[in-house]
């Protein structure tokens, strides 16, 4: 047993728990991910997985987006980034709901399925209803060789390694990159794109596992906060824009490992209901980075100030607005809103982890769940 312990502390590689080593992981996963994939001199990207359907990229109709859990989450960073970048429309399904509507399909529909496990029944279920309606099907998976690669015309893996914590950390990111590759990708083929906006983006995106190793520096500051609303009953977490996917992101990350209940939302969907909550009881989370959406939900954080909520910003380095107003801010370094999710998630993740260990639960393993649903 003793040898087992130490077997167990090795494979968390120093840190207290698989979950937090994860977290860690991301500059190195995200790398990983975008190895050999990126050109950022050229200006080009490149995804072997899915190569063959280069062509028929020019002329699909749709993108319909199917996954479950944080999977889905990664879905609609995809939607936001596919329909900016290469002007496809997007869906993003629950595969549970999905595989038990009437899906309208066509033989010019892509589906793509995102799994980080690769055997979510419900997916799986969703990819072979598309299949047989004629859907060419892509997969976003982590675990390679599982059966959802195994069922689909093309894919590209996401390579952040295996992931042990049932909460999902690192192939979240890993998703949101090969996600943010597609949209590029398919700008390139289409023609959406400029050679020259995309050595920009690519330069920028291959300097993102830096900046998230700054980002992972607020742990201090973010222990600190932790301990200040560690014993909330409930948490709001609100976004704009790709800090809407983040935001519901994070309040799955809370509600899984630390059993706070946790509801994300998009900041101004708060005004038709999760409003009435709000009491000097409730922090509140908003993703309140400087870009396209900042003054709006520097309007949204005036809002819950005034009914005394607690704020707790994700914001922007050097950021002094809502310094003014939020009862604790925590930086991530600026970047194109593209690249926004990358960053914003963690801070997110370190929350919930810290939070989770103060109240002493179970961060691996948190009760009830499975790190993969191979029933329905
Ligand atoms: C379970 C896991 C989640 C995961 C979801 C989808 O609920 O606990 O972390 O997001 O399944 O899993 P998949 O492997 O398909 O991404």
């Amino acid at each position: 047993q003793e040898l087992e312990l130490k077997l167990e502390m090795l494979e968390k590689g120093g840190f207290d728990h698989f979950m937090l080593k994860e977290i860690y992981e991301q500059p190195r996963s995200i790398k990983d991910c975008m190895r050999g994939r990126i050109y950022p001199q050229e200006g080009k990207v490149q995804l072997g997985g899915i190569k063959e359907f280069a062509e028929k990229l020019k002329n699909i109709d749709r993108i319909i987006i199917v996954a479950c859990g944080t999977s889905w989450h990664a879905g609609l960073v995809g939607e936001y980034l596919i329909e900016e970048y290469a002007r496809i429309p997007v869906e993003v399904e629950y595969a549970s709901e999905f595989r038990y509507r009437n899906p309208i399909i066509t033989e010019k529909d892509v589906v793509i399925a995102i799994s980080q496990s690769g055997e979510t029944a419900d997916t799986m279920a969703a990819i072979e209803m598309a299949k047989e309606r004629g859907a060419t099907i892509f997969g976003i998976c982590n675990v390679a060789g599982a059966s959802i690669p195994r069922l689909t015309d093309a894919g590209v893996y996401t390579h952040a390694g295996p992931e042990i914590g049932v909460a999902s950390t690192k192939a979240f990111t890993a998703q949101v990159t090969v996600l943010t590759l597609m949209a590029f990708y398919m700008a390139q083929q289409k023609g959406t794109i400029t050679t020259s906006k995309l050595i920009e983006l690519l330069t920028e995106l291959d300097h993102i596992p830096e900046k998230v190793e700054l980002a992972l520096e607020s742990n201090d500051l973010i222990k600190e906060v932790s301990e200040k609303i560690k014993d909330s009953t409930n948490c709001l977490f609100l976004g704009r824009g790709t800090g809407f996917p983040v935001a519901l992101e994070g309040a799955l990350k809370l509600k899984e490992i630390s059993y706070i209940h946790a509801e994300g939302y998009p900041a101004a969907e708060m005004k038709h209901g999760p409003i009435a909550l709000i009491t000097e009881e409730m922090p509140v989370v908003f993703i309140a980075t400087q870009n396209s959406s900042y003054e709006k939900v520097i309007s949204n954080i005036q809002e819950v100030k005034a009914r005394k909520g607690k704020v707790i910003a994700i914001v922007t380095a050097g950021d002094t607005e809502v310094k003014k107003m939020a009862d604790y801010c925590i930086e991530i370094p600026d970047a194109n809103e593209a690249f926004l999710p990358l960053l914003a998630t963690i801070p997110l993740q370190l929350l919930s982890y810290h939070i989770a260990v103060m109240r002493g639960c179970n961060v691996d393993q948190p009760r009830n769940l499975a790190k993969s649903v191979t029933v329905e």
